[in-house]
């Protein structure tokens, strides 16, 4: 398929995406029974993660959605934008952070460092992908869709320069 000026090939199918989700989900449902976390997700990417996510979530929860974004086109950059969008009191919440992707780490450990002076009482990281080839920093992310190679991939909320993120299966850059 044509994304602009590039080739994709179908990578993870929908199926398989929904299957893992509602798994993952589930575990969560377990670890944070009784606890009433405030999971907050990463725009833009993770919108479709999020919104399925959420649907396994059967315990009581908040979401809240916050921008941050690094990445400029197929490259990430290594710069850092600032983090906006989130009104609610976080401390002494249980916080569940929910990525579309973990690629070198970056992103999200900006994010830690500037959620954590906040004083929440935990703080996990849900991602959909991780690039675990790819990640430099020490992060240990507890709920993982899917471990991925270091590849380009889009849909399901992932983009290519803003294009593709109503794609409902993930697809890979094609060599
Ligand atoms: P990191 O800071 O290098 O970990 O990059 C994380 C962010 O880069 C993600 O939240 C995505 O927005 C974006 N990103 C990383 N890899 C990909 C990819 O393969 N496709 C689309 N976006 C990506």
């Amino acid at each position: 398929m044509k994304v602009k000026d590039k080739e994709f090939s179908i990578f993870i199918d929908r199926a398989k995406i929904l299957e893992r989700v509602a798994a993952l989900a589930k575990e969560i449902n377990q670890d944070y029974e009784g606890k009433t976390p405030l999971f907050v997700a990463v725009l833009n990417g993770s919108f479709m993660f999020a919104s399925d996510l959420m649907k396994g979530i059967e315990i009581s929860a908040e979401i809240s959605f916050i921008k941050l974004n690094s990445y400029n086109r197929t490259h990430s950059t290594g710069k850092v934008k600032e983090l906006i969008g989130l009104d609610e009191n976080i401390f002494g919440r249980h916080l569940i952070i929910i990525e579309d992707i973990v690629d070198t780490g970056l992103t999200i450990k900006h994010m830690l460092e500037e959620l954590r002076e906040l004083g929440p009482k935990s703080v996990e990281i849900a991602t959909l992908l991780h690039k675990k080839e790819a990640t430099k920093e020490p992060l240990s992310l507890r709920y993982v869709g899917f471990e991925i190679p270091k590849k380009f991939v889009i849909g399901y909320g992932l983009d290519y320069d803003g294009h593709a993120r109503n794609l409902n299966d993930i697809y890979s850059l094609a060599n």
